[in-house]
């Protein structure tokens, strides 16, 4: 990956690393950073020069936009160390894509090239002790921008700030995961913000997923925001329905993210000769292959999460559980993907970037 030229970012070190302090083992999802930050401002109609610097607070006035306004967007990616100690991106380019699409949706300033992916390259050269080896571990990388300009006029701002942040992860949900199929609330409708990922998608779940929460259950998966009928994804994952021996995914949409995990485990499963359906599953579907035994597994697929089984679902007043499966096409998928990602298979499809 070509690299940010060094003249053009600012590198301040730390003077002691914090990585001796840190559980590795123990690790709860996003709660540790590691020692440097990457800040970069838009301003006067041009990006400024990058800067690499030790992780810190920093002060935001009261008035800035994205208090008020939310204009606030981000990305989800991992850094994988093989096993011969380097560094590796998955499809980096596929967040920048994604990234600055979400940038131009919510009117700010698309990121250059070689701010985003020579930024990550040079922070991660100098943060890759916090990229452990082994399959689960990685370093979860969150790019973001957030409107700093000041005023609470309702309009974009006219100053932002890009920065990147990397916090040691292993899973992201630590037991089971059951989930509620939506009936009232929505997480995007057409004409609106659901395919970006913009921080506001995010706050507005927090609520029906905190009533799901309540009930014992960890995620919901949002059906359309018209008839509530057809079943799309899962806030914090794409979702793939098995029915038979066929794997179901909807299409991406105004109302879905284009998720990276999810458009890899397509392909790899059609390079693998899985029968899969890009297709929309109706609730009705799901109830009736459920009731019929014909539902066989349903898994989400993220980023943080890689892919997750989930292991049963209410719809009004009912629980299906889902049965317990051995070579589910979940872990089949799962060990394939990651495979690649830890340099463990060959990477056919050219979607490793090594640091
Ligand atoms: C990711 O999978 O990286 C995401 O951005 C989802 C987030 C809620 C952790």
């Amino acid at each position: 990956m070509d690299s940010i030229k060094r003249n053009e970012i600012d590198i301040v070190k730390i003077g002691a690393s914090k990585i001796n302090e840190v559980d590795f083992e123990n690790l709860a999802f996003g709660n540790i950073f590691t020692d440097h930050m990457l800040v970069c401002d838009f301003k006067d109609g041009n990006w400024q020069k990058p800067t690499i610097k030790p992780y810190e607070p920093f002060l935001i006035d009261p008035s800035a936009k994205v208090f008020h306004y939310g204009q606030a967007i981000f990305e989800g990616m991992k850094a994988y160390k093989d096993e011969d100690d380097a560094v590796w991106l998955f499809r980096p380019d596929e967040n920048f894509k994604r990234f600055n699409a979400s940038a131009k949706r919510m009117a700010m300033p698309e990121v250059p090239e070689d701010i985003f992916l020579g930024g990550l390259n040079e922070i991660l050269k100098i943060e890759k002790e916090w990229v452990k080896k082994g399959k689960g571990n990685s370093l979860y990388i969150r790019p973001f921008m957030i409107a700093v300009g000041t005023g609470v006029v309702a309009a974009p701002s006219s100053h932002y700030r890009f920065m990147i942040i990397l916090s040691p992860a292993k899973s992201y949900y630590s037991g089971e995961v059951k989930v509620v199929i939506a009936e009232h609330f929505s997480r995007a409708a057409n004409g609106g913000i659901g395919a970006a990922k913009a921080a506001g998608n995010y706050a507005a779940q927090f609520y029906p997923t905190k009533l799901a929460n309540e009930e014992g259950f960890q995620q919901i998966i949002w059906t359309d925001d018209a008839t509530h009928t057809k079943l799309e994804e899962a806030g914090t994952m794409n979702v793939f329905f098995r029915i038979n021996d066929t794997l179901f995914t909807a299409p991406t949409s105004e109302r879905i993210l284009d998720g990276v995990t999810r458009k890899s485990l397509i392909a790899i499963a059609e390079r693998d000769g899985i029968d899969i359906k890009v297709q929309s599953v109706l609730v009705s579907e799901l109830l009736e292959a459920a009731k019929n035994g014909s539902l066989k597994e349903i898994f989400g697929a993220g980023t943080a999460a890689v892919v997750n089984p989930i292991v049963g679902f209410s719809y009004k007043d009912d629980y299906f559980e889902l049965p317990k499966i051995e070579n589910s096409m979940a872990s089949q998928l799962k060990d394939n993907l990651t495979n690649i990602q830890y340099k463990l298979a060959e990477d056919t499809f050219g979607w490793t970037v090594k640091i």
